[in-house]
């Protein structure tokens, strides 16, 4: 038997958790043979909810469970974490943009960064899922200068998602001949899914469908995908982001020789320079991953990524002050 791993996750009585725990704790993320510690962060007004969501997590006898902390101080969540998932903050509403909710859930992050530097495993693993994910991502970072930059992620896997299935829509295919899709940039209307480099069953992608559907119909649907979910369900999407949260954090940790997405911090790679969280093609190995370098970027693409790196530089500029 393994030894168990501490699993932290916030918002943990939230729409999103409410599938993600229980995922966890049935061994989605880290196997079927690994035994977690589950820590879960609330506000002080929904411990009540965090209490009902532990009654549901111990009524459901999950083998590989060793115990449950549930908890409104962040220092105690995070204690030892090896893995963060930093799902607590608010959802937009119709209408809104993810970078609108930046002044009410900034500050989440900064606290949280503090805690995690300060009580969590050296080698910890953070997922940043409240929005705006990337630059929350950033906040966290710069607030737990002990750790490496590298240990912060925000989450595109849902976007990666979104795309791998319309592509496949489109094309006639499954979900699972698609290969090597690329979400690059800000988890926002401005991100940029790219076919460029992709493959549906062994044939470039750009062969498959036609020019007009990949710029006025696909790249607007994957980047609009969450407005939709809110217009049609009333709420923010919850079980699928649940999901790709799940996929980002198993392929880090067990690696995947899928190309897959990941908002980490920029290193200059495809001239986006340091500073920011963006959205790059990663491959995982050895609990590591590592920029997929050399792709090819023609005018049509490195104008749609200089202009979702721009939108993140001035939501870096809008938070500076929380940037330590
Ligand atoms: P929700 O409102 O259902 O749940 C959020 C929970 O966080 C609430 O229970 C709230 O009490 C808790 N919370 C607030 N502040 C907290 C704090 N400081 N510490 C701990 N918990 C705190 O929202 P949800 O649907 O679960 O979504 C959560 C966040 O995830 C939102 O910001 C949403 O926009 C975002 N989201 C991101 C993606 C992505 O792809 N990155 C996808 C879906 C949703
Ligand atoms: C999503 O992409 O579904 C989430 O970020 C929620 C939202 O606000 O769109």
């Amino acid at each position: 038997m393994k030894d168990p791993v501490r699993i932290a996750i916030t918002g943990a009585a939230g729409q999103i958790s409410y599938s993600l725990a229980f995922r966890i704790a049935s061994g989605d993320m880290l196997g079927k043979d690994q035994p977690v510690i589950l820590q879960l962060l609330e506000i002080t007004p929904a411990m009540d909810a965090l209490n009902g969501v532990v009654m549901e997590l111990n009524d459901c006898a999950f083998p590989l469970v060793q115990d449950i902390v549930a908890t409104d101080d962040a220092n105690v969540a995070f204690k030892d974490a090896d893995f963060a998932l930093l799902v607590g903050a608010r959802p937009r509403g119709p209408g809104m943009e993810r970078k609108d909710l930046l002044e009410a859930n900034a500050a989440i992050f900064s606290v949280q960064g503090k805690a995690l530097n300060d009580h969590a495993s050296r080698d910890v693993r953070v997922l940043v899922v409240g929005n705006p994910a990337n630059t929350n991502a950033l906040i966290a970072s710069c607030n737990a200068p002990d750790l490496d930059a590298g240990q912060f992620t925000a989450m595109m896997r849902l976007d990666h998602n979104r795309a791998k299935t319309q592509l496949a829509q489109k094309a006639g295919k499954h979900v699972t001949d698609v290969a090597s899709m690329v979400v690059w940039g800000n988890h926002s209307a401005t991100q940029y899914p790219d076919l460029a480099h992709c493959k549906v069953d062994g044939t470039p992608a750009l062969e498959l469908v036609d020019r007009e559907w990949y710029e006025n119909d696909f790249i607007p649907t994957v980047q609009q995908r969450g407005a939709a979910i809110i217009k049609a369900r009333g709420a923010s999407s919850a079980a699928s982001a649940a999901s790709a949260a799940i996929d980002h954090m198993r392929d880090w940790a067990l690696g995947t020789d899928e190309v897959v997405s990941m908002g980490i911090p920029a290193d200059g790679s495809y001239g986006v320079e340091p500073g920011i969280m963006y959205s790059y093609p990663v491959v995982c190995k050895n609990g590591q991953y590592e920029i997929v370098q050399g792709l090819s970027i023609d005018e049509f693409s490195r104008g749609r990524m200089q202009a979702t790196e721009t939108e993140l530089r001035e939501e870096r500029a809008a938070v500076e002050h929380l940037l330590g």
